[in-house]
């Protein structure tokens, strides 16, 4: 009886949340554990639940609620298969990419509101004639709680408290072509989810316990945000457009090199002696492309239209039928 307990207790802690846990993993093996994340929570059928959330967000906002996490069991010792300097030094480029949200928040409201007031309010809420805040938004709420997250999964693992440095934002930047502004808008907080997406997955695959599962949380945020903000810019722009960026390295480098002069210490991850766990970021990124890229092929324009309307204020962009995109193909 006890022996059979001992061998149950073993094999369940050589399984976790990316699969089978080895003790130093291989290249290989990291990306099994890649591969089996990307299952886990980025399936097609978890995309279209989120992206389907979205209207229902529009009339009721709700915050995506999180598991529990048990700070006080998160432990060096589920740092897997990576030095721990390292690892931390990712988790704190974490914190500092997340912040700080409020503006973030302000400048997709700025963006948006006159061309889509729900998913502004989505975004950045409801503010008072003089600008005061009345109502956070759902994106809002739900990204705060990541900095203060990885803060404190980085004070667990090192006793000590980072000094955060929070990004510059520019806020909202008129330019007289609306279309173009939402486009760009759209683009870069898409980019900004996926490299979310591929960072979060990534440090799950070297992770296990009570680490892994802190994570898991923030992760399955950034999922839910990245399903919705493709599929909505899908609907407002079309496929045509989308396949161009997707294909376009130059923004590829640009996400890789994003607020690079501003970062204290994720540089170091691309170093040439940390070249592997680089080609593993790069993978991360690559495969959760993959993913997204064919759930696109299957999101119709008609069923995107059921879901949203018709198509974005047509007197604020400025728009024909003809160029629409998705709406009118
Ligand atoms: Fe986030
Ligand atoms: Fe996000």
């Amino acid at each position: 009886m006890n022996l059979v307990t001992t061998i149950n207790s073993a094999n369940h802690a050589q399984f976790d949340l990316a699969g089978y846990c080895h003790s130093t993993p291989n290249y290989l093996q990291t990306r099994a554990r890649i591969n089996y994340l990307l299952e886990r929570y980025l399936s097609q059928d978890i995309l279209t639940e989120r992206l389907l959330d979205l209207p229902q967000q529009f009339e009721t906002p709700q915050q995506r609620p999180w598991q529990k996490i048990n700070w006080q069991a998160i432990n060096h010792s589920q740092i897997i298969g990576i030095e721990p300097k390292l690892f931390l030094q990712v988790i704190a480029s974490a914190v500092e990419i997340e912040a700080p949200i409020r503006s973030y928040s302000q400048e997709s409201w700025g963006y948006l509101q006159t061309a889509h007031p729900q998913l502004a309010r989505f975004m950045g809420g409801v503010t008072d004639e003089n600008g005061k805040i009345i109502e956070v938004g759902i994106w809002e709420k739900e990204e705060r709680q990541h900095a203060p997250a990885f803060s404190k999964i980085y004070q667990q693992l090192t006793g000590k408290k980072l000094q955060q440095k929070p990004n510059t934002v520019h806020g909202y930047q008129p330019t007289g072509n609306v279309r173009a502004e939402i486009y760009n808008h759209g683009v870069s907080r898409i980019s900004s989810e996926w490299s979310a997406v591929s960072i979060y997955i990534w440090l799950m695959s070297h992770s296990t316990g009570a680490l892994q599962m802190a994570i898991a949380q923030p992760l399955q945020d950034e999922v839910n945000h990245l399903g919705k903000f493709w599929g909505i810019t899908r609907w407002g722009f079309g496929d045509s457009v989308f396949r161009r960026v997707i294909g376009s390295i130059y923004r590829l480098i640009r996400l890789l090199n994003h607020h690079q002069k501003e970062r204290t210490s994720g540089q170091d991850i691309i170093k040439f002696s940390h070249l592997k766990y680089g080609i593993e970021i790069g993978y991360s990124l690559m495969k959760v492309m993959t993913q997204m890229c064919r759930w696109n092929y299957h999101l119709k324009a008609d069923a995107l239209s059921q879901v949203f309307g018709n198509s974005l204020s047509h007197t604020s962009l400025e728009v024909s039928p003809q160029s629409s995109g998705v709406v009118w193909e």
